[in-house]
């Protein structure tokens, strides 16, 4: 006999199969019902042993967290909480865990802080809330395969050492074989990084964008894929050193389809985890639930993790300038009554503070900021024509989401070649750094436009997680690279 998933089993199986599951044990209660679960879905199977029938010293093995083979037949359950359950016949003790041991760990069957269950991060897998997430995490990636797949876009490999910041920001981690303790030096005393492995100073990429742009301008729509490094020193519940980034670039895009693609991505990822993920996003959404009616009133969510995708999926998202929100801001109460710590300036970037303001008490809602001041913005993104004197900006986007702040940043492409340079040399960057770049601009170039999701703050805002080393399996934050 072949052993069945227990997703499987609930789903469709039959009183009267006999059947073989394997999984941990979550509970043995009264010598007679175990709760075991194999990770194919967030729900048990209850099998019941008769214990006269077995060995005492087998019994004594079946203990939370250990590993059990169970052969048996499906019988309609007398207790509430499940229509089926399993009558076994046969056991096996796979493998043990010593009751003592497992005390101390996140596997002991009780409430634990999600703080304790970081510093567990190699059993936090064993826990209903990070099967959960990460079923869910493994379900949206899939669907941003899935949409830019029938979309007939071109997942596309962008390398991860790379010599260029295409940010501009300069938060990189360096990538050498030099020997720290006595590396080459120059005549004036910097280390000479022709002699190290690439023969140039190289980092770990910060983003794929401009090598999926090449893709892009012959491919036509390409996507990537893949880890993003950011040496920033952000300890927020946002922000990770090593964190995911897809990045779609469409050649003749132009900023507004690119709007248009992206809104259409965040909704099709929602629908698709609410159709797919159901029983781990109830789950999730009642353990929500439950902390938020331990808070004070009015610092409860309005609405529920099921109410707030089903929400995104069914309305626009509200499109504004950056122009348009510094009026906003500048016009609301709370400004006047001076509530923002950091002021609001046209020629400034937006605080978070600034941003959580609008998405999450003026227009309750998604929000989609375009073309910011050209200042702060990457030196690739597209000039806009015609603005006032002393107020160039760019053709940028920012996608906001409640109680998440930025999801996505994006842009048009500069795609003329005497602005792009221009650029360069406005932004301190050496042409030589990044001819390769340039020369797309010289043979046959077209307007295009992509954007980057932050992956993990996609998943934080589908499963109701509020903090950014929840989602993912392994975080890397400062001073922490922990398993
Ligand atoms: O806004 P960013 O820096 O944009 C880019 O890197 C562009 N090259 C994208 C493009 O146009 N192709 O980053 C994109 C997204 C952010 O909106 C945010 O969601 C996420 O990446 N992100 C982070 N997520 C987790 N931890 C960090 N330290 C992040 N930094 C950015
Ligand atoms: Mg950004």
């Amino acid at each position: 006999m072949k052993r069945i998933k227990i997703a499987e089993v609930l789903n469709s199986s039959q009183v009267g199969d006999k059947i073989i599951v394997k999984g941990w044990v979550r509970a043995f209660r009264s010598n007679r019902f175990i709760q075991i679960n194999d990770g194919s879905t967030i729900n048990n199977i209850q099998a019941v042993v008769d214990f006269e029938s077995f060995d005492e010293a087998v019994l004594k093995k079946i203990t939370t967290g250990a590993s059990v083979g169970l052969t048996g037949t499906l019988v309609e359950s007398q207790g509430a909480g499940q229509s089926i359950e399993l009558q076994v016949s046969e056991i096996e003790i796979i493998g043990e865990a010593n009751p003592d041991d497992v005390q101390k760990t996140v596997m002991q069957p009780k409430k634990h802080s999600l703080e304790f269950l970081r510093e567990q991060a190699h059993l936090r897998f064993r826990t209903n809330v990070f099967g959960a997430v990460f079923r869910i995490r493994h379900g949206v990636s899939f669907a941003i395969h899935k949409f830019f797949n029938d979309k007939g876009f071109y997942y596309l490999h962008t390398p991860i050492i790379t010599g260029s910041d295409a940010e501009g920001a300069g938060e990189m981690f360096r990538v050498s074989t030099l020997d720290p303790k006595n590396p080459p030096l120059n005549e004036d005393g910097t280390v000479d990084f022709s002699e190290d492995f690439f023969g140039k100073q190289v980092n770990l990429t910060v983003s794929g964008q401009l090598e999926a742009e090449l893709g892009a301008l012959a491919l036509g729509q390409v996507y990537t894929f893949g880890p993003t490094f950011r040496a920033e020193n952000s300890n927020t519940s946002r922000h990770l050193a090593e964190f995911w980034m897809i990045e779609p670039e469409v050649a003749f895009n132009d900023i507004v389809d690119n709007m248009d693609l992206a809104e259409e991505m965040l909704k099709y990822i929602c629908n698709y985890i609410m159709d797919h993920f159901a029983d781990d996003l109830k789950f999730l959404s009642e353990r929500e639930a439950a902390e938020q009616s331990s808070k004070p009133v009015n610092e409860r969510a309005e609405m529920t993790l099921i109410e707030r995708l089903t929400f995104v999926t069914q309305n626009d998202f509200k499109r504004i300038t950056y122009t348009e929100a510094i009026e906003i801001l500048v016009n609301s109460n709370h400004y006047k009554k001076k509530k923002f710590k950091y002021d609001v300036n046209w020629g400034t970037d937006l605080q978070s503070e600034h941003e959580r303001y609008l998405v999450e008490k003026e227009f309750k809602r998604p929000v989609i900021i375009t073309d910011y001041p050209a200042s702060f913005k990457a030196f690739y993104m597209r000039q806009n024509d015609n603005c006032e004197a002393g107020k160039q900006t760019v053709a940028a986007m920012d996608i906001l989401f409640p109680g998440i702040g930025e999801m996505i940043g994006g842009s048009q492409r500069e795609e003329r070649l005497d602005v792009l340079k221009q650029k360069l040399v406005d932004f301190n960057i050496h042409e030589e750094e990044l001819s390769w770049y340039l020369e797309t601009r010289k043979f046959g170039t077209v307007p295009h436009a992509g954007f980057g999701l932050g992956f993990e703050r996609m998943v934080m805002f589908v499963t109701g997680m509020s903090n950014i080393r929840d989602v993912i399996p392994f975080p890397r934050t400062p001073k922490n690279a922990e398993f």
